[in-house]
């Protein structure tokens, strides 16, 4: 039987502000002296990586999951959001393999170059693929948006 190709691309940004930790695809960014502004961790890979799954499979997104006006997701671990969305992924589409992740992260400081085999190999651990399969690319805004942290997400599945 042909493959079934399917495509999801999720966005998430955050405001930094001082005294949070700065986790970017479940991997702490030592030293940083800010983190995000947000109800749960803030981890922006993670919640791109989140609702790029949702998009792939037409789920709706991470808000209609977990609503951010429902005190007992405050402090959130994203790799629970990650958790409980690939679990509704497989309710919905069983033959899903995910294929490869890519994803694109913007933040001005500190450098993140350091930490992508650290990055990749969480992502990876999360999604069941290798670290080779997942694909970090790390942009500065150029000092456009200096308390600014997002991250974009395409992913790729298969369902056979
Ligand atoms: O944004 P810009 O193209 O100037 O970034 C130059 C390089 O710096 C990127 O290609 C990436 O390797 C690295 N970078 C990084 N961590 C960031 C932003 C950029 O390692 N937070
Ligand atoms: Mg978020």
């Amino acid at each position: 039987m042909t493959p079934e190709y399917r495509v999801g691309h999720g966005l998430d940004s955050h405001r930094l502000v001082p005294g949070r930790p700065l986790l970017i695809g479940g991997v702490t960014v030592p030293g940083s002296p800010r983190g995000p502004e947000a109800h749960s961790d803030g981890d922006v890979l993670l919640h791109a990586v989140a609702d790029a799954l949702l998009s792939c499979f037409a789920l709706g997104d991470i808000g209609k999951i977990f609503p951010p006006s429902d005190p007992a997701h405050a402090g959130l671990d994203s790799r629970v959001i990650v958790a409980a969305v690939l679990q509704r992924v497989r309710a919905r589409a069983p033959g899903a393999v995910l294929v490869n992740v890519a994803a694109v992260v913007t933040l001005d400081a500190p450098k993140l170059g350091p930490l992508r085999e650290n990055v990749a190999q969480s992502v990876a651990g999360l999604l069941g693929l290798a670290p080779e399969d997942v694909g970090l690319t790390f942009k500065t805004s150029e000092g456009l948006a200096p308390d600014h942290v997002q991250a974009s997400v395409t992913l790729l599945a298969i369902v056979v």
